[in-house]
């Protein structure tokens, strides 16, 4: 599709509107090795080889993110008051339109996707889907008799929610357990609330998996990085 070569540089990451102009206008942009010196040309990017700088320029319509939010950043695009998972990525990766799919509670880290594909969230998150989400938690007390059971056959929330049925498995024992959960659903502070029926507190919680794609435990907390097409594809294995 044929675009404006401006936008498609602010789409790829590479500035704002008036500096990839100024780029534009130096000659820094190549479209099949002829320098195009007008930011409205209309090119289409699939058919063209676009570089930069004299680097060539992968085009890719969506972007997708995995970061290792942190504590203390609220998982929505924009807050008036609050820093977000948006504000903490690096330059080389905001571009427009992205979003997190999906929410962690602000205390929660781990595994946020962020992306400017509403179809992909849409199936990701649609509940009819079912995309197993899989947490690691520390809880304030050791797990009871038969909690693990309760979880497998669904349980229900103390304000009458019924839940899915999830895995619980405990991953290391003692006063404050560490335990893995596997949910298929996103209700609002599921994982807190599924513990609260049992009078447990979560202490830490931490989403390490969305589907088959497991965060990746090079990244730092607060670290994000691009996803390749063969990672995004593990999420629906
Ligand atoms: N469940 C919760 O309680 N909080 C989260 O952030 C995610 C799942």
């Amino acid at each position: 599709m044929l675009q404006r070569l401006d936008k498609i540089l602010v789409s790829q990451g590479k500035g704002s509107r008036s500096e990839v102009q100024r780029l534009i206008r130096r000659g820094c942009v190549t479209a099949d090795g002829a320098v195009l010196r007008d930011p409205a040309a209309k090119v289409d990017p699939d058919q063209t080889a676009l570089a930069l700088n004299g680097r060539p320029l992968t085009y890719a319509e969506h972007l997708y993110i995995m970061m290792n939010k942190p504590a203390g950043l609220l998982c929505v695009s924009r807050d008036p008051k609050q820093p977000t998972v948006l504000d903490k990525l690096p330059p080389s990766l905001q571009r427009p339109g992205l979003f997190p799919a999906g929410r962690l509670d602000k205390d929660t880290v781990g595994f946020t996707l962020i992306t400017d594909d509403g179809d992909f969230a849409h199936r990701l998150l649609a509940p009819r889907r079912h995309v197993p989400k899989t947490y690691q938690a520390v809880i304030d007390a050791p797990l009871q008799e038969g909690q693990p059971e309760a979880f497998t056959k669904g349980l229900l929330l103390e304000d009458g929610t019924p839940c899915l049925p999830a895995k619980l498995r405990l991953l290391q024992p003692g006063e404050h357990p560490l335990v893995e959960v596997c949910i298929t659903e996103g209700k609002y502070h599921q994982i807190k609330r599924m513990f609260g029926v049992f009078g447990h507190k979560v202490l830490w919680l931490k989403r390490t998996a969305m589907g088959g794609l497991w965060l990746d435990d090079t990244l730092a907390e607060g670290e994000a990085r691009a996803l390749s097409p063969e990672e995004l594809a593990c999420i629906w294995k």
